[in-house]
C-alpha cells in the first residue's frame, strides 16, 4: 500500500506514531508560517500541518497545493494544542506534523465544491460525477446502499435463498412499458429485449426447483424519468415456492424492520405494517400509495350534498360520480390567488375545479358557526347544517379550509384529491421526516378496463393470480375479480409489488384470452413458458422491492438520482459518457439495421 492508515482512522491513540498517508487535499490554509491541509481519503479527514522549521523541502512542496491535488504524506501523529481541537471531527483531536511529502498528482480547479454540499446544477453534476461522488453526502449515500444490498443478501442467505443471476438478453417480459431492444448481429432482423424485470425467469427457476430465489437485479424500462424512475434501476427480485401471501408479507415485514433498525436506527417505523384493502385505499387516499404519516383523509360528502342546490355537485352524483373532499388544518386564511393557484392544479389532474370552503376566524366549536363565518362560492347553495355536516365528516374545525371536488369519474376525483392531500401535507411540514410508514395495500383489482384501446389489462401483471373463490367471477363480471397481488408502499411511494401466480397453464391461457392476446401470439410470445407449467410447476409467489427507492427513503433524498453512482438525467441521457450516441455505419451494417430519415 502506499499508506500505512486511512486519514479517518487516526485519533488519540496513534499520538506519536510515525504514518504515512495518502489521498485528497481538501482545503488547504496558508497561515504565514505553518501550511494547513485536510488531507481526505475514503475513510474520513484528518488535519496535516507543515511547519518549515520541521521541513523546509516539505512546507515548499505544500505551498504547491491546492484542492483535489492527490498527494502523499509522511509524518507523527501529534496532539492538537489545546484549544484548536475540533469536536465536530473524529480526527479532530490530532494532527500530523509532516515530514515527508509529494503531489502523486495535481488537480485542474474543480467545477464545483466538493468540499461544501452546495447547490450546484444537476447537470453539471452529473457531468462530472465522478467529482460529485467525492462530495460527502455521496459518498454516504453509496456506503448506505452497499449495506441495504448487503443486508438483504445476509438476510436472505441465512433463510435458505439463494442468489441466481439471469440473463439481461432475452425476450420482451410484458410490465407495463416500453421494451429496451438490441438489434441481433447474427439474425438478421431479431432483436433481443432488455429485461423489464425477470419475471418469467424466476418463475421458471420455480418449475426449477429451486423454491427459494433471490437476485439484485437490474431491470430496464424505457418510460418517462421521474424522481422516482429511472430507465434502468434494481430490484430485489425473490419468488418462493409452496407459499401463500401472509408468508411472502410477514418475510417483507421482517426484512424491512430489521433492516432499518439494523441500518438506520435513528429512524421510527410503523409496527405492524398497517394493511389497506386497495377499496379502502382508494375511498380514504384517493390513491394506493398513500402517505401515511399523517391524516387528512378523504370523506365522502355525497350523500350530504346530493340534495343540495348545487348543480355541479348533484349532476356529479346523478353522473354516477362522487363529491368528495379534505381538511386543511389552519388554512382559512389562503389568499384568492393562493386558491386560484390549487384550483388549477387540480384542473391539470383532470377534475373540472375546486370547491373551497374557509370556515371562519375564531377558536370556537362547529357549533358556534355562522353563515357569515364560512367563505366559499357554495354557501348560498347548502343550508348552515349541510355545511357544518361537510366540516364535521372531514374533522374539520374553525380556521380549517375545506377542500372538495365533484365529478362524474369517480377515478379523477381521486386522483386529484389525493394530489391536494400530498401537496399541503408536504406545505405545511405534517409529515414527520424519521418516520418510515411501510403499509401493506392488499386486495388489488386483477383486471382494469382501458377506455382506450377497449380492452381490460393486468392491474400488476398477466401472471398474478385470482382469488380463487372470484375465478368464476373471470367471465360474468372480470371488473370484480380480486387478485392475490400485494404493494408495500412507504411515504407515499410504491416501493414494491408482488403476487401468488397462475401456475397451470389452462388458467394462464384463460388469462391471455381475457387480455384479448390471440392464440397465435400467445404460443408466440409465452408458449416457452406454458410448456413449462405442463411439466409440474409448484405454486409459487414473489415481490419485488424497488431498491433505489428503499435506498432514497432510508437516505432522506428526494430523487432515486442521488442514491445510483451513474444515474441517467432526467432527459434519460448518461451526462458522463455522453450517451446515447450515434454509431458508426459499419457498426450498423453489421446489425443490419440503416437509419430512417424523421
Ligand atoms: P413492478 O413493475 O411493480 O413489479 O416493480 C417492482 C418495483 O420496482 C420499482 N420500480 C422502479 N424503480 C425505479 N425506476 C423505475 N422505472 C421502476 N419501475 C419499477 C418499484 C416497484 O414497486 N416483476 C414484478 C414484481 C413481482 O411481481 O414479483 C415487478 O417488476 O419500487
Amino acid at each position: 500500500m502506499l499508506k500505512t492508515h486511512s486519514c479517518g482512522e487516526l485519533n488519540k491513540n496513534h499520538v506519536g506514531a510515525r504514518v504515512t498517508l495518502a489521498g485528497w487535499v481538501d482545503r488547504r490554509r496558508d497561515q504565514g508560517g505553518l501550511i494547513f491541509i485536510d488531507l481526505r481519503d475514503g475513510q474520513g479527514i484528518v488535519q496535516v500541518v507543515f511547519n518549515p522549521e520541521v521541513s523546509k523541502p516539505c512546507h515548499d512542496i505544500a505551498s504547491e497545493m491546492r484542492n483535489e491535488y492527490v498527494v502523499r504524506v509522511s509524518g507523527e501523529v501529534a496532539p492538537r494544542p489545546p484549544g484548536t481541537e475540533n469536536p465536530k471531527l473524529p480526527t479532530g483531536d490530532i494532527e500530523v506534523i509532516a515530514h515527508n511529502t509529494d503531489i502523486l498528482n495535481p488537480s485542474k480547479t474543480p467545477p464545483f465544491y466538493i468540499n461544501e454540499d452546495t447547490e450546484v446544477e444537476e447537470s453539471l453534476r452529473l457531468r462530472y460525477r465522478y467529482l460529485d461522488l467525492r462530495r460527502e453526502r455521496m459518498k454516504e449515500n453509496l456506503i448506505l446502499r452497499h449495506k441495504v444490498v448487503k443486508f438483504m443478501r445476509d438476510f436472505l442467505d441465512a433463510r435458505g435463498f439463494i442468489e441466481v443471476e439471469t440473463p439481461i438478453l432475452i425476450k420482451s417480459t410484458p410490465e407495463g412499458a416500453r421494451d429496451y431492444l438490441v438489434p441481433s448481429r447474427l439474425y438478421p432482423g431479431k432483436f433481443y429485449a432488455l429485461p423489464q424485470s425477470p419475471q418469467q425467469l424466476k418463475q421458471l427457476l420455480m418449475v426449477a426447483g429451486v423454491e427459494r430465489y433471490f437476485q439484485i437485479a437490474r431491470c430496464f424500462r424505457d418510460e418517462d424519468t421521474r424522481a422516482d424512475r429511472q430507465p434502468e434501476f434494481t430490484q430485489l427480485d425473490l419468488e418462493m415456492s409452496f407459499v401463500e401471501e401472509e408468508d411472502i408479507l410477514s418475510l417483507l415485514e421482517e426484512l424491512l424492520t430489521s433492516m432499518v433498525e439494523t441500518i438506520k436506527p435513528e429512524m421510527r417505523l410503523m409496527k405492524p405494517f398497517p394493511r389497506l384493502t386497495y377499496a379502502e385505499a382508494m375511498e380514504r387516499y384517493g390513491t394506493d400509495k398513500p402517505d401515511l404519516r399523517f391524516g387528512m383523509e378523504i370523506g365522502d360528502l355525497s350523500d350530504i350534498v346530493a340534495q343540495s342546490n348545487f348543480s355541479i355537485f348533484r349532476s356529479a352524483i346523478a353522473g354516477g360520480g362522487k363529491v368528495k373532499g379534505i381538511c386543511v388544518p389552519c388554512c382559512a386564511t389562503y389568499t384568492c390567488s393562493q386558491l386560484d393557484e390549487l384550483n388549477k392544479m387540480v384542473r391539470g389532474l383532470g377534475a373540472e375545479g375546486l370547491v373551497t370552503m374557509a370556515l371562519g376566524g375564531g377558536t370556537g366549536s362547529l357549533n358556534d358557526l355562522t353563515g357569515e363565518m364560512v367563505k366559499s362560492v357554495v354557501t348560498k347553495f347548502l343550508t348552515l347544517d349541510q355545511v357544518k355536516e361537510i366540516a364535521g365528516r372531514l374533522g374539520a374545525g374553525m380556521g380549517d379550509l375545506l377542500l372538495i371536488i365533484a365529478g362524474k369519474k369517480t377515478r379523477l376525483v381521486n386522483t386529484a384529491l389525493s394530489e391536494l392531500r400530498r401537496e399541503m401535507g408536504h406545505r405545511l411540514k405534517l409529515a414527520e421526516p424519521d418516520l418510515l410508514a411501510f403499509t401493506f395495500i392488499v386486495d388489488y383489482p386483477l383486471l382494469q378496463w382501458n377506455e382506450e384501446t377497449k380492452q381490460w389489462e393486468s392491474m400488476h401483471h398477466p401472471f398474478t393470480a385470482p382469488k380463487d373463490e372470484d375465478v368464476p367471477l373471470l367471465d360474468s363480471a372480470p371488473e370484480k375479480v380480486r387478485a392475490k397481488h400485494y404493494d408495500i408502499v412507504c411515504n407515499g411511494y410504491e416501493l414494491s409489488s408482488g403476487s401468488l401466480r397462475i401456475y397451470t397453464s389452462h388458467l394462464q391461457r384463460r388469462i391471455f384470452k381475457l387480455l384479448g392476446y390471440s392464440d397465435e401470439e400467445v404460443e408466440e410470445r409465452f408458449g416457452h413458458f406454458l410448456e413449462a407449467f405442463d411439466y409440474g410447476a409448484p405454486p409459487h409467489g414473489g415481490i419485488a422491492p424497488g431498491i433505489d427507492r428503499i435506498v432514497m427513503l432510508l437516505a432522506g433524498e428526494e430523487t432515486i438520482r442521488e442514491v445510483i453512482a451513474f444515474p441517467k438525467s432526467q432527459t434519460a441521457a448518461d451526462l458522463t459518457f455522453d450517451a446515447p450516441s450515434p454509431v458508426t455505419d459499419e457498426q450498423l451494417a453489421e446489425l443490419h439495421l440503416r437509419l430512417r430519415e424523421e
